[in-house]
């Protein structure tokens, strides 16, 4: 019988997708050492973004045929290796494309119009009541939005922004059949009010909004990050809203989570999420249905449609 690894506790129990398999784990989440002796004689891993599929871990794998990852981005899995080894690996495309846009626009809002500043203060105790000049934030009607990478998720974000009056400009390799004006980058940072950042996590993309490209935006500009910490410099990002270079920032992922630099915590221009864009019932549901599903299709000789690389 074909065993099944899973490297956490998932949002619903997959076993009844994995009837007739062995399905391991999926009570605690496995650490390093534990996720290393359990692929040992693992046919298929349903593993989670913070777990690092890499040569080391595939070399424990032999009789390894599919990984799939319960995320849409796959940069925790080296995708080289596991082609070199004959492994599948799926991901969860699609399901997570509408509770992320949703989550990225949430953010967006709360920056702009300082919902995190408002609901501290009634918390506090301090508000003295309504003031003309309290907690002004970020006009939205008629500004531009910038969108980096304007694939499933920056497409959804472009949606949304069509019904707040939003102008869209956008990087992508190239023009998409969607509103909005194919820039470069440059462009984008200079001209937009907000940034909110949808491309995936590659070699081209880390470190992409270093210090030069903040220092290029507006000084009144929002940055959202829903898509992949080490994408943005986190100490420039500290830096230049500490200096006042921005109007703020929206995070939902970190470069080395779930560690969160003091200077953006202490922040009080950041918003900051424990990484939950494709956090809710349904979407997580849908992602571990679409997990289990590739690895038994995968184990059945069958190709399912959510590979990201077919050996
Ligand atoms: C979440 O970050 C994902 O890639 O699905």
């Amino acid at each position: 019988m074909a065993r099944v690894v899973v490297t956490s506790p998932l949002s619903i129990d997959v076993r009844p997708l994995l009837a007739g398999h062995e399905v391991s784990g999926g009570s605690v989440r496995l650490d390093r050492a534990a996720l290393l002796a359990a692929v040992a004689d693992a046919d298929g891993l349903i593993c989670l973004l913070s777990d690092r599929i890499d040569a080391e871990l595939l070399d424990r794998a032999p009789r390894l045929r599919v990984v799939a990852n319960h995320a849409v981005g796959v940069d925790n899995v080296d995708l080289a290796a596991c082609a070199a080894r004959g492994v599948a690996v799926a991901n969860t495309p699609d399901v997570l494309t509408e509770a992320t846009a949703d989550l990225a626009f949430a953010l967006l809002l709360a920056v702009g119009r300082r919902l995190v500043e408002g609901d501290a203060l009634v918390r506090s105790g301090g508000w003295s009541g309504w003031a003309p000049d309290q907690l002004l934030g970020a006009d939205l009607a008629g500004r531009t939005l910038g969108i980096i990478g304007m694939g499933r998720i920056g497409q959804a974000v472009a949606r949304r922004a069509a019904g707040f009056d939003l102008r869209i400009v956008y990087t992508h390799p190239r023009p998409v059949a969607a509103p909005g004006s194919h820039v470069a980058l440059e462009h984008l940072l200079a001209e937009s009010d907000f940034v909110s950042i949808h491309c995936p996590l590659t070699a081209a993309t880390r470190g992409l909004i270093g210090a030069r490209e903040l220092a290029a935006m507006k000084p009144t500009a929002i940055l959202v990050n829903t898509a992949r910490g080490p994408i943005v410099d986190e100490a420039a990002l500290a830096s230049v809203l500490a200096a006042g270079g921005l109007g703020g920032a929206g995070l939902d992922v970190f470069a080395e989570e779930p560690r969160v630099p003091e200077a953006l915590r202490a922040s009080p221009r950041v918003v900051i999420l424990p990484h939950i864009g494709s956090a809710t019932l349904g979407t997580r549901a849908r992602m571990a249905t679409l997990c289990a599903e590739a690895v038994r299709e995968v184990l059945a000789g069958r190709r399912p449609a959510n590979l990201v690389t077919r050996p």
